[in-house]
């Protein structure tokens, strides 16, 4: 028999801003998804928060893409949507794309990762919630615990890990996707994935026996809506332990605050700090970028935990480095490379902006470009 992990996550609203979820919605979540475990649709919840986005970790034995399952999150979802409504939240209902539910929330707003696995004798899993960023944000820690020896050290040293990981690369632009083995790969992998923009890890699976051990939720809400309706903060589920990275080395990658795209107003590169669940909340600049991750057991579906693994002074140093950068990327004001570049500027509110200056450019006969056409996205197309 297996059990499935499905962590699904939606913005319903916010306090203050786009700072942090209020408790009330928590609440109405977690009133539904308790209906849904007492009908035994789900085995277990836990109802947290990453920044403004609502978290539901549920269990249950249906598998992936559940429709029920889905069902329990989007009317979760909903109710706390009212209650945000009610309390005259900041974007009350705004990751609620549509009206007419139908069978997954794909495509609808919120965003899912879930991963289905026969539980071994102790089953420890890691999940990982981001506030102000991209499912890309996670590429680089995913290559460096399933695929970097210097992260990773049972890679080389346990005979379980030594065959090396499977990634499934999906192209968020033209919705194929694709697999590469590593170590052999590996350089090609990087290829893709050092675009984090377009090219997302979606899954990685143990090369040995296809076990899955990782999956991130890949939906970009701005490709989906076809505007800006705020950054598609991601959430990904890791297993650790006996045959694959422990919880250790998966944590490893996140004490250096790489930079990744969102932060105010989606728009900026900013580093991305390792916090508790309680600084799991965006001040600065509306940020920086934060990412939480809880620990878990899972014994015969029930959720044991969390731990809250980033409340440690280990990861001090990160959050301080982090600091250090914000202040640095910071100085740099609309500039780039602290600004987006113009192709992820396309789904911001700036071409509105661009979109007036167009009439005041006049043709300069002197100096054109000669050769090949020089492409000035965004003003000119
Ligand atoms: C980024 C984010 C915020 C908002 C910003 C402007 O993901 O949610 O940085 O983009 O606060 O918000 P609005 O447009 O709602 O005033
Ligand atoms: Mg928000
Ligand atoms: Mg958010």
């Amino acid at each position: 028999q297996t059990t499935t992990i499905s962590v699904i996550k939606a913005d319903i609203g916010s306090l203050a801003g786009h700072h942090v979820v209020h408790p009330d919605t928590m609440a109405a979540a977690a009133k539904v998804l308790a209906e849904a475990k007492s009908k035994g649709i789900l085995i277990d919840y836990y109802v947290t928060n990453a920044g403004d986005d609502l978290e539901l970790i549920m269990t249950h034995r249906k598998g992936v893409d559940a429709p029920e399952v889905h069902e329990t999150a989007w009317n979760a979802f909903k109710e706390a949507a009212k209650v945000a409504k009610e309390l005259g939240l900041y974007a009350a209902g705004q990751d609620l794309l549509t009206d007419a539910f139908s069978g997954n929330v794909r495509g609808l707003g919120p965003s899912a990762a879930e991963m289905e696995f026969v539980e071994r004798p102790a089953e420890p899993v890691v999940i990982f919630m981001a506030d102000k960023t991209e499912p890309g944000a996670f590429n680089l820690p995913l290559f460096r615990i399933f695929a970097d020896p210097f992260t990773t050290a049972g890679l080389v040293i346990d005979p379980k890990l030594h065959d090396g990981f499977k990634f499934e690369v999906y192209d968020v632009i033209a919705g194929k996707y694709v697999v590469m083995n590593c170590p052999e790969e590996m350089y090609d992998l990087l290829a893709l994935i050092g675009t984090p923009g377009r090219f997302v890890v979606r899954r990685v699976y143990r090369k040995s026996d296809n076990e899955i051990a990782a999956v991130v939720a890949v939906e970009r809400l701005n490709l989906i809506a076809g505007q800006y309706v705020g950054k598609d903060d991601p959430v990904a589920i890791v297993r650790a332990q006996s045959g694959f990275p422990a919880v250790g080395e998966v944590l490893e990658p996140f004490a250096f605050p790489h930079l990744v795209a969102g932060w105010m107003r989606g728009s900026h590169f900013g580093p991305l700090m390792p916090v508790s669940q309680r600084n799991a909340r965006c001040t600065r600049f509306d940020g920086p970028p934060r990412v939480v991750a809880l620990g878990f057991q899972i014994k015969n579906g029930r959720l044991i935990g969390p731990a809250d693994l980033f409340d440690d002074p280990a990861f001090d140093e990160a959050r301080r480095t982090a600091q250090v950068i914000a202040d640095y990327m910071r100085r740099h004001g609309p500039f780039m490379p602290h600004r987006l570049g113009p192709e992820e500027m396309e789904y911001t509110t700036l071409p509105a902006v661009l979109q007036k200056l167009q009439n005041r450019f006049v043709e300069s006969k002197l100096y054109q470009v000669k050769g090949p056409k020089v492409k000035t996205e965004l003003l000119h197309d």
